[in-house]
């Protein structure tokens, strides 16, 4: 393993995840997973049945925080990732979300410039109080290594949900709006900077010590497009957090970004980036790590599967990686089905890398 850049493990007493997200290595690497708390968990299915609809276990602060902490006690995870989701924000705009079982998000899809206008910036503090809640709860709760991550959804992959009004195969309505009529998609755009940097703000405040913003479909924009709806608002939105909360450390995830990923670092300014599973360790080593610390990025079906390609993937990650600032993850989400054993052997692998 790769380790002789990395500095003595101990020697700040601050949360591996936090010195990793400044630049430090860490041997070994601080470790969470993306989607953490959710259904491949029983103790997530069993207090789920409880809450009733998945948005009323979001704005329930003592449930809400219970389910942010159960990886963390269960398999010592370095962050915890608040429990909540994407479309809050949409929701909080004024919108009608709503999720069905087995289908995913529903949203009254906005239809014209008019709609836009209707959406309501102003009501993100107070209708999203209940997250903040979560997120107090959750600090006072969590072991002293651990760190808490607040997230949002970048602007771009929430303006898909509200504009297909769901998940979507190919975005052809977002994608259309954007390309024919640039002006209100732009407007839209930035009613979801002002309110993003507006909530992820009142996250720090309300103590969470990092930020993750999900562009989980970045993947699809040309270049100029990436530029102009995925870096431009992410730009706006690092500017917007650090006017207010200086220190805070920002993870970027422009899924599917491939070697645009680069621009998007430097023209960003972020603190960290989130790589997917087809995103080359080696690359990313050579080309993101100089810049900022590198987050990821097991295949999630390698860790459903287990076994010893899993291992294998986890050491190529960790050679590739590990000798500069590292943060492990994996490329995306945990899939339901993962048997949390494999999680447990995933955490004792990269925990048994020493310097
Ligand atoms: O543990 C964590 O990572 C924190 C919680 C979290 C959730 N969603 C909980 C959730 C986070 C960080 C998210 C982000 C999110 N939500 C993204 C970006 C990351 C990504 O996956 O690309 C997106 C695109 C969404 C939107 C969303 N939420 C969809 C499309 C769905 C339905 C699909 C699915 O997995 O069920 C959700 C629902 C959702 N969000 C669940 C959870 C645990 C499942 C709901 C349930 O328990 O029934």
């Amino acid at each position: 393993m790769t380790s002789e850049s990395s500095s003595q493990p101990n020697a700040d007493s601050g949360k591996p995840l936090l010195r990793v997200l400044r630049g430090e290595a860490n041997v070994p690497p601080p470790l969470w997973l993306m989607r953490q708390a959710g259904r491949y968990l029983p103790e997530y299915r069993a207090l789920r049945k409880q809450a009733g609809s998945f948005l009323e276990l979001c704005y329930n602060p003592a449930m809400a925080a219970e389910v942010t902490l159960q990886p963390v006690h269960r398999f010592a995870m370095d962050a915890a990732i608040l429990f909540s989701d994407i479309l809050v924000v949409p929701d909080a705009l004024g919108m009608d979300v709503t999720f069905v079982e087995g289908e995913g998000p529903h949203l009254t899809p906005l239809a014209n410039a008019d709609d836009i206008e209707r959406l309501r910036p102003d009501r993100i503090v107070e209708h999203l109080a209940p997250v903040f809640e979560t997120v107090e709860r959750v600090a006072d709760g969590l072991p002293d290594s651990a760190a808490l991550i607040g997230f949002a959804g970048a602007p771009w992959t929430v303006a898909t949900y509200m504009i297909e009004g769901g998940s979507s195969r190919d975005f052809t309505a977002t994608r259309n709006w954007a390309m024919s009529d640039p002006q209100s998609f732009q407007r839209l755009i930035d009613v979801l900077v002002t309110a993003t940097v507006d909530y992820l703000v009142a996250q720090l405040r309300h103590g969470a010590e990092a930020l993750q913003v999900f562009d989980s479909w970045a993947g699809v924009l040309s270049e100029s497009e990436f530029h102009r709806w995925s870096v431009a608002p992410m730009k706006a939105i690092v500017e917007g957090v650090r006017a207010a909360c200086s220190e805070a450390p920002i993870i970027g995830f422009p899924r599917g970004a491939g070697v645009m990923m680069l621009d998007y670092v430097v023209e960003t300014g972020v603190d960290g980036i989130s790589i997917d599973s087809a995103t080359p360790a080696t690359w990313a080593a050579q080309a993101l790590q100089p810049h900022c610390a590198v987050q990821g990025n097991l295949d999630p079906l390698c860790l459903l599967y287990g076994g010893a390609r899993m291992i294998d993937e986890i050491n190529a990650i960790l050679d590739a990686l590990a000798g500069g600032p590292l943060v492990f993850n994996l490329g995306h989400g945990i899939l339901p089905a993962t048997p949390p054993d494999h999680v447990a052997t995933l955490v004792e692998t990269v925990r048994g890398l020493r310097s």
